[in-house]
């Protein structure tokens, strides 16, 4: 039987306690730590598949568990997200070029808590016009954060993030979300990464859940392929993405996903 921590709120969104807030380190520190040490494996000629094998295989070494194996069908431990392809890109043969930029996001379990983050990563030499998509993405993703306490509302952070992401003439990805997580994956409530200041759920004290916006260099629309999960710019244009973990605290925000290596943003000096 599923056990039950906290309470909800009218909008079915979980209360978790203080005590639950060090299972939430425990496993973002271990899916930080696994992007942190993947980034020497990604270079131009590695294949996707190859990173995802390293990926399973760091998991299975920490004793943890992957939560995206068998999610929904899904086989792979983590998803791999090249240049055009949004979200939820799957790792195969496919070899990174020169330039190729991509997101890799891993999601764990660790005696229960489920610890989901993404970032950004470049085989070999970065594009300039990457450069900026990655900069800016990953500078809305921490307006938003900026914007989590108590007393303020989803619709702050999503209005945060968009309105830099506009600012800088890009474009939010309306078709994907974060969300809640703890004890679960995938919970209330749909983390929108646009929307208007004061609307939404009020944000409480010891809720979980994800930030972590999709940035396009063109428009916003996007498609999924055949396969039924590589989400893609319907124009093609470059997409980036960053996330992190969070939890609500009586004054602010804790993050779950902190790269232990102080390595979330690639740093662009060679
Ligand atoms: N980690 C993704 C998220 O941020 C979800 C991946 S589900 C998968 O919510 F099945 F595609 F792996
Ligand atoms: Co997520
Ligand atoms: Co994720």
């Amino acid at each position: 039987m599923k056990e039950h921590r906290g309470r909800l709120t009218k909008d079915g969104i979980r209360i978790y306690e203080q005590g639950d807030f060090a299972g939430m380190h425990a496993a973002g520190a271990l899916a930080a730590r696994i992007l942190d040490d993947i980034a020497d494996h990604v270079f131009p000629g590695q294949t996707t598949g190859a990173i995802d094998g390293l990926i399973t295989q760091m998991v299975e070494d920490a004793g943890a568990t992957s939560a995206t194996i068998g999610y929904k069908g899904y086989q792979h431990a983590s998803c791999i997200s090249v240049n055009h392809v949004v979200c939820h890109g799957i790792p195969g043969d496919k070899r990174l070029k020169d330039g190729d930029i991509l997101n890799i996001d891993v999601t764990v379990i660790v005696d229960g808590w489920f610890g989901d983050t993404s970032r950004m990563y470049v085989a070999g030499k970065l594009p300039r016009k990457a450069e900026r998509l990655i900069q800016v993405t990953h500078d809305a993703l921490f307006k938003g954060i900026e914007m989590v306490k108590p007393g303020n509302t989803f619709g702050d952070i999503g209005h945060a993030i968009q309105a830099y992401v506009e600012a800088h003439r890009m474009s939010v990805v309306r078709d994907f979300c974060g969300h809640g997580l703890g004890r679960v994956f995938h919970a209330p409530p749909n983390v929108l990464h646009y929307g208007r200041p004061g609307t939404g759920a009020v944000l409480e004290e010891g809720m979980f859940f994800t930030i972590e916006p999709m940035v396009n260099l063109g428009r916003p629309e996007t498609k999924t392929l055949a396969d039924d999960w590589t989400a893609v710019t319907r124009d093609k244009s470059l997409s980036a993405q960053f996330e992190h973990s969070v939890g609500v605290t009586a004054d602010g925000v804790e993050i779950f996903t902190l790269s232990p290596g102080d390595k979330f943003h690639p740093t662009y000096s060679s």
